[in-house]
């Protein structure tokens, strides 16, 4: 058996064992639908922008048009791609399973269409729309070259993602605090960790008793700190691990 069939194995026995099973995704899940991450210096998504001239309330108040022709076009991307075998994977796992929550940084609406049955979308989800004055999702048409109005205040329509410098949704920080500190194994999937709160989630894991599993092509700020390493794309080891998940429970 190769190390890394031995480390998929162990991961999904002690997944099998476990009551909670966390799971904290980020863009690399997404890499193999040819949705580009945030880091990747060749093919970043801000490698023509500077994320403060797009992703920030200041921006959106500054040149709303721009930003929001800037998410349509994003929006009109997604629509071009599909989930891959990762998202599908996990959607069944979460079937599968009695427990397994996951937490996703990824606002491109992919686990949503592979049919996860529950997502703590940290970061928002880029196909809905809220009022950038009372945060109140509202349903608009999109296909414009300016942000419409919101139909009960009258301010500005803005993509429903957070934004650097924007606090994050109190309630999904609860229960994604609560989902770390319940598991018994944490997953970090195709995510470098670098941004706070979600890279917090797995020390917190850690700390509530959870065993740590990362998957990802590359080390990343959490690889010293985990019990198992698979150095893999998602989309081929999340399907592995369902693999020897179900094959246990037969
Ligand atoms: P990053 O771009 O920081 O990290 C992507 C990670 O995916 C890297 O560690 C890659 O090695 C890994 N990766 C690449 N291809 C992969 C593959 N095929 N399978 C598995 N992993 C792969 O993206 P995130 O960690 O998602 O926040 O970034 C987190 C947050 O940073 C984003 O949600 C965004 C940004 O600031 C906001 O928009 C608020």
């Amino acid at each position: 058996m190769t190390d890394e069939k031995a480390t998929i194995d162990a991961i999904a026995k002690a997944a099998r064992a476990a009551d909670t099973v966390t799971v904290l995704t980020g863009s690399g899940l997404s890499a193999a639908s040819g949705v580009p991450t945030f880091r990747d210096p060749d093919n970043g998504l801000w490698a023509d922008y500077r994320p403060e001239d797009i992703a920030t309330p200041e921006a959106f108040e500054r040149a709303p048009d721009t930003v929001w022709q800037w998410y349509r076009a994003r929006r009109r991307q997604l629509e071009e791609v599909e989930p891959n075998a990762g998202h599908h994977a996990l959607a069944k796992l979460a079937r599968a399973l009695p427990d397994l929550r996951l937490v996703t940084q990824n606002v491109d609406g992919l686990h949503q269409r592979a049919g996860h049955p529950d997502v703590m979308a940290f970061h928002g989800d880029i196909t809905t729309n809220q009022c950038h004055v009372e945060g109140r999702v509202v349903s608009v048409d999109d296909a414009r070259d300016t942000p419409p109005r919101c139909p009960h205040c009258g301010g500005l329509v803005r993509p429903g993602v957070v934004w650097f410098g924007e606090a994050l949704d109190s309630d999904l920080v609860e229960r994604a605090v609560a989902a770390a500190g319940a598991a018994d194994v944490f997953l970090a999937v195709g995510t470098s960790a670098e941004v706070h709160p979600a890279a917090l989630l797995a020390d917190l894991a850690r700390e509530g008793g959870a065993r740590v599993a990362e998957i990802n092509p590359d080390a990343t700020a959490l690889s010293e700190r985990t019990d198992w390493v698979v150095r893999a794309s998602a989309a081929e080891a999340l399907p592995r691990l369902l693999e020897r998940a179900l094959a246990g429970t037969e």
